[in-house]
C-alpha cells in the first residue's frame, strides 16, 4: 500500500514542469523533492512532471518505475476515434438505442477509458475514483483530453469525483446506468500482465469490498447496473445477472433494476 507522497523536481525540468510542480505539492500539501536520483521505499511514491504529463515515480519489483495515463494518445485514442455502437461491446452492455444514450455513473473510472469509450459514443459519464494517485492522473489525463481539439466535445461529456463510490448516493434518477469494473486478482503469472497493469494494481489494490459497491448499486436509483469482469470470474455477490454480454476477454454482467 503506498500511502507517502511527494512532488519531485529535478534539474532537468524546465519552467513550466517546476510551475506545475510546485502548484502541485502547494494543492496537495506536499513536500517537494529535490532529488536527482530517486530512492523511493516501498509504500511511497512521487508525483512529477513531464512537460504537460503528470507521472507518479515508484517501485516495482525493486526498480524504480513511472506510470501516467493517457486519453488522447496510444491505444485508446485510436479506438475512440473509431467507436461506434456495432464495434463497442459496452454500447450493447450500456443499452444505447439508435436515438438514445443513457447516462452513466462510472463508480470505478481507474484510468478512464471505459469511460471515455462510452462518452465518444453520445453518452454523458460522471466519474468516480478514490483512490488519491489514480484520481490525480487520470484529473491531468482529462486536462490533456480537454486541451486536444480532436477530442474536446467526447471530453465536455466527461466529469471527475475524487471520492468512494459507496458514500455517493444516486436517488435523483439522474443516472441510467451505473457502470462498475472492480479490480480483479490475477491469475496469470505476473512478467506476462503488462507492466502498466501491474503498476496500476500496485497503486489501486484489489478492491476486495466490490460487493459492497455492488449492493449499493443495485439498492440505488437506476434502471441498470452493469459489471465488467475478467472472462470465467465470479458474479459480484455471486447474483445472476438479467443477462450477460460476452466479449474475447471479458464479459458485462447486466443486472435491470424494477
Ligand atoms: C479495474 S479499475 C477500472 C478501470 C476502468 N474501467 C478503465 O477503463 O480504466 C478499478 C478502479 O476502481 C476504483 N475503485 C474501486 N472501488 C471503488 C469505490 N468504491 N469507489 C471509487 N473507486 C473505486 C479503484 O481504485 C480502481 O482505480
Amino acid at each position: 500500500m503506498i500511502n507517502h507522497f511527494f512532488v519531485r523536481i529535478t534539474k532537468s525540468n524546465d519552467e513550466l514542469e517546476v510551475q506545475s510542480a510546485k502548484s502541485l505539492a502547494e494543492q496537495l500539501e506536499l513536500e517537494i523533492i529535490h532529488n536527482e536520483i530517486l530512492s523511493l521505499k516501498e509504500d511511497s511514491a512521487a508525483f512529477a512532471f513531464e512537460g504537460k504529463r503528470l507521472i507518479m515515480e515508484l517501485m516495482l519489483e525493486d526498480k524504480l518505475t513511472k506510470l501516467s495515463f493517457d486519453l488522447n494518445e496510444g491505444e485508446v485514442a485510436i479506438r475512440a476515434g473509431k467507436a461506434s455502437k456495432s464495434n463497442e461491446v459496452v454500447a450493447k452492455a450500456i443499452g444505447c438505442k439508435p436515438h438514445y444514450r443513457p447516462c452513466v455513473l462510472d463508480a470505478t473510472a481507474g484510468m478512464g477509458r471505459d469511460a471515455f469509450i462510452m462518452a465518444t459514443l453520445g453518452c454523458k459519464v460522471t466519474m468516480l475514483e478514490r483512490n488519491y494517485a489514480i484520481y490525480h492522473l487520470l484529473e491531468n489525463a482529462l486536462i490533456r483530453l480537454k486541451n486536444d481539439e480532436k477530442f474536446m466535445l467526447y471530453s465536455q461529456r466527461l466529469t471527475l469525483n475524487n471520492t468512494d463510490s459507496v458514500m455517493f448516493s444516486v436517488n435523483d434518477k439522474e443516472f441510467d446506468v451505473i457502470y462498475l469494473d472492480p479490480m480483479f486478482p490475477e491469475r496469470k503469472k505476473s512478467a506476462l500482465v503488462k507492466k502498466e497493469m501491474r503498476l496500476f494494481k500496485r497503486l489501486a489494490g484489489e478492491d476486495l469490498d466490490a460487493d459492497k459497491l455492488f449492493e449499493h448499486a443495485l439498492n440505488s436509483q437506476a434502471k441498470r447496473v452493469v459489471v465488467k469482469r475478467p472472462k470465467g470470474a465470479p458474479c459480484l455477490g455471486n447474483k445472476k445477472p438479467s443477462h450477460e454480454i460476452v466479449a474475447k476477454k471479458f464479459r458485462y454482467d447486466v443486472y435491470l433494476i424494477g
